[in-house]
């Protein structure tokens, strides 16, 4: 007994060997897997506290176990726990660990449950975690885009379809179709914390334990809602990593989409946004450069994820019931889905912040390029003609302005005349940039006061 605990694994009773160092190095998690030391200590805690309620150990021996377990958590925060591959990954380290400091009682530690629920257990309180960081993040960044809203009330910019310039909208209206993007994100993250708020333990290695356990007051004392219903799923279960790397491949989706406008925008070619020196970088050979690096980046980091979600889906999709070594797989693309997220969220924030739009390129932008020809259409429909009869009319009017090189608010009220006997002096009035915005008064369209309420419905969202 004593060569084998000198060898140094807990599980090597049934071994007549040392495991081969390759081997070791192969299977080892703890590499990557040490960052879950916090919620392995706190569930072991609240494992602990529920054996003992339960009269399965001591309560003096509880007691040692969690003033050994506090030990540890200062040795990990003050890094001088000594992170050793042949320990295998976070669990077993701590465990042996907890020996060395406690002796044998530590071994006590371990009944009633198996690592296989208990690194369920502590992605959970991971994910539980760090979906709160992310919340925030997305919180700030919502505040951001409405605070812009607000500011930029006044602003008129091309409304696209086909990249083509299509209606004059508001640049706040632009703006705040991103805060919808933003709220469904949170939303779904929303759904992530309640798919990820259920409690493992006790389900052991697959199929329970004969040990008169408490799994609810076990998930009562860590906070979840309540504890999982089966043992077989609970120890297989990474659907709730997948909700949220599917939620964190969707919201960088949409930090894409937001990256490329400010990419083009911030371009010669449309010049609608100049993004503060100190948040640009420039080129190593051309001194003119000044690239919008922070949102290319934040561009690019997207496919990393969907790349995660597509590790996780395929590492899952042909598990046997119930746990599988695969599953030590989930780690890396879960970490790494957090840490960009929270990175990327961040990077698009002060991005905004930094970013100062350029009214009048953005005016002008609007008010070439036929863009209140829909406005000429409506206006011939209140006179009376179907939609597509106005349509057809203005189509002959839009070719005649391209032919004589005008815009539509420069022809005369003659030359409207050659095209329909309707259009009265009035028409000036109506395809004006400005009204053509104002006229769209329609529920959620680019109208001031429909942006405008749709900024404090958001407002009365975040406060
Ligand atoms: N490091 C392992 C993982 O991340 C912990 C569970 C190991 N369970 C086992 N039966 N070997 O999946």
């Amino acid at each position: 007994m004593e060569d084998k605990q000198r060898q140094g694994k807990l599980w090597n009773g049934r071994f007549s060997r040392d495991t081969n160092a390759f081997v070791d190095e192969f299977n080892a998690s703890i590499t990557f897997d040490y960052r879950l030391y916090p919620y392995d200590i706190q569930g072991s805690n609240a494992h602990v506290r529920m054996l003992a309620k339960q009269g399965i150990i001591e309560e003096n021996e509880a007691k040692i176990i969690i003033h050994g377990l506090d030990r540890i958590k200062g040795e990990f925060d003050d890094a001088t726990f000594m992170l050793r591959l042949s320990d295998e990954d976070i669990h077993m380290a701590i465990e042996k660990r907890l020996g060395e400091i406690i002796g044998p009682v530590a071994g006590k530690l371990h009944t009633a449950r198996s690592r296989n629920d208990q690194v369920a257990l502590d992605i959970r309180l991971y994910l539980r975690d760090h979906i709160n960081k992310v919340a925030k993040k997305i919180d700030m960044l919502r505040l951001c885009i409405v605070t812009l809203a607000e500011r930029h009330i006044e602003f008129i910019m091309p409304g696209y379809t086909h990249l083509q310039r299509a209606q004059p909208v508001l640049l706040s209206h632009h703006l705040m179709a991103y805060f919808e993007m933003f709220t469904r994100d949170h939303k779904r993250l929303m759904e992530c914390f309640a798919m990820t708020n259920v409690m493992p333990l006790g389900s052991a290695a697959l199929a329970g334990t004969p040990f008169p356990i408490d799994r609810e007051y076990t998930a009562s004392l860590l906070g979840f809602d309540h504890a999982s219903n089966n043992s077989l799923d609970s120890v297989s279960d990474r659907d709730f990593i997948i909700d949220f790397i599917s939620f964190a491949s969707i919201l960088m989706m949409h930090i894409s989409r937001l990256s490329e406008e400010l990419i083009l925008w911030s371009s010669r070619e449309f010049a609608f946004i100049e993004i503060d020196d100190d948040y640009c970088t420039g080129s190593s050979i051309m001194p003119q450069k000044k690239n919008p690096d922070l949102a290319e980046l934040a561009r690019g980091k997207s496919g990393r994820i969907y790349g995660h979600l597509m590790s996780m889906l395929t590492m899952m999709k042909g598990l046997p019931l119930a746990y599988n070594k695969d599953m030590q797989e989930d780690k890396e693309p879960l970490f790494d889905t957090v840490d960009t997220l929270l990175l990327v969220i961040e990077a698009a924030t002060r991005l905004l912040e930094h970013t100062a739009f350029k009214k009048k390129n953005m005016y002008n932008a609007a008010a070439f390029g036929y863009t209140t020809a829909t406005d000429l259409a409506d206006y011939l429909v209140e006179k009376g003609l179907s939609f597509r009869d106005a349509h057809n009319q203005v189509g002959k009017i839009v070719a005649h302005a391209i032919k004589n090189n005008k815009e539509l608010y420069e022809l005369s009220l003659e030359e409207f005349k050659l095209f329909s006997l309707q259009i009265e002096s009035d028409i000036f009035d109506r395809i004006t940039i400005e009204n053509s915005v104002k006229n769209r008064r329609s529920a959620g369209g680019t109208s001031p006061q429909e942006v405008k309420k749709a900024i404090s419905r958001a407002r009365g969202i975040l406060c």
